[in-house]
């Protein structure tokens, strides 16, 4: 039996003092249920509303490019520096520690190789597997234009709808075909459809023209991938900009993981993505860290 000594009556039941009504900080997103604003909030930090991503999935069609031949040793000391882990369901079962405490946005598409057509992908990871996994969110690709269009959105409709029923968000990453122009009509493009077929967030590239249309357009978050690796300078400008013109992140992997201080790199990427740290000051803090031989 419950035991009932020394049970009291409530008296402080604040009359008269409204419940306080919050509209959820991310945009697009006030309308999610509870579970969904929940993962949404441990991938995009409440206080910024940004996030920083660091994606080391690149193998699931480069096998063990530079950086990644050994994850234990080059991602895993990053590891809590970042604020998502993007990864495949092999490395993150293999590789990642279970117990780092970061959101896990798992890529849930594959199928092809860089030997192959790129854009011939299908979904690769079944929804009880990113439950089982407890994800925060399940990527994938879409191919806007590519002779793989129509298939890669349908594999974003298909987890789209798989993660709607159990409150898991979907990424979509745009991703680009050889022959296609990298620019703000392109990206406003593959955005806007991905957003309208319900994804929760959308991954872009930067571009220098246009970009805050490219993010005015978009009724969800974007966040930008890194790209080919640059300069530390020049991928710390990237950064800046973008999240001045809108954007609510990075996914960043190369310019991270292929920096000659990959620790200093990831921190300075921080400051500038929460704290709209000035490039130069932020280039300052990844050398002064790499000096100290990190
Ligand atoms: C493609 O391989 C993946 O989606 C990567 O996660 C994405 O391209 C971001 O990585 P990076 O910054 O190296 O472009």
């Amino acid at each position: 039996m419950a035991d009932l000594d020394g049970l009291t009556d409530g008296k402080d039941f604040g009359v008269g003092i409204p419940v306080e009504k919050r509209p959820f900080f991310l945009k697009g997103s006030n309308e999610l249920d509870w579970g969904m604003k929940n993962r949404l909030s441990q991938i995009f930090n409440p206080k910024s509303g940004r996030t920083v991503m660091l994606a080391f999935d690149h193998g699931y069609f480069q096998g063990p490019t530079t950086g990644l031949e050994r994850i234990d040793l080059t991602i895993n000391p990053l590891i809590p520096y970042a604020d998502v882990l993007m990864c495949t369901r092999g490395i993150l079962r293999s590789v990642v520690p279970p117990d780092t405490g970061k959101a896990i946005a798992l890529r849930c598409s594959g199928g092809q190789s860089i030997l192959t057509e790129l854009s011939n992908e299908l979904v690769s990871v079944d929804i009880d597997e990113a439950i089982r996994l407890n994800v925060s969110a399940m990527a994938t690709q879409i191919y806007i234009g590519s002779k793989h269009e129509h298939q890669s959105i349908r594999n974003l409709a298909q987890l789209i709808d798989a993660g709607n029923r159990y409150g898991i968000p979907t990424l979509a990453v745009t991703g680009v075909g050889k022959e296609m122009v990298r620019d703000a009509r392109y990206f406003g493009l593959a955005t806007r459809i991905a957003a309208e077929l319900g994804a929760s967030y959308i991954k872009s590239y930067f571009v220098e023209k246009d970009f805050e249309k490219v993010t005015a357009g978009c009724p969800v978050p974007i966040v930008i991938a890194g790209g080919k690796k640059l300069p530390e300078m020049e991928a710390l400008e990237m950064a800046y900009k973008a999240v001045d013109q809108g954007a609510c992140g990075v996914d960043m992997g190369r310019n991270i993981f292929q920096s000659d201080s990959p620790v200093g790199m990831i921190q300075a990427v921080s400051q500038v993505v929460h704290n709209l740290m000035r490039p130069a000051q932020a280039h300052e803090l990844y050398l002064e860290i790499k000096n100290q031989g990190k």
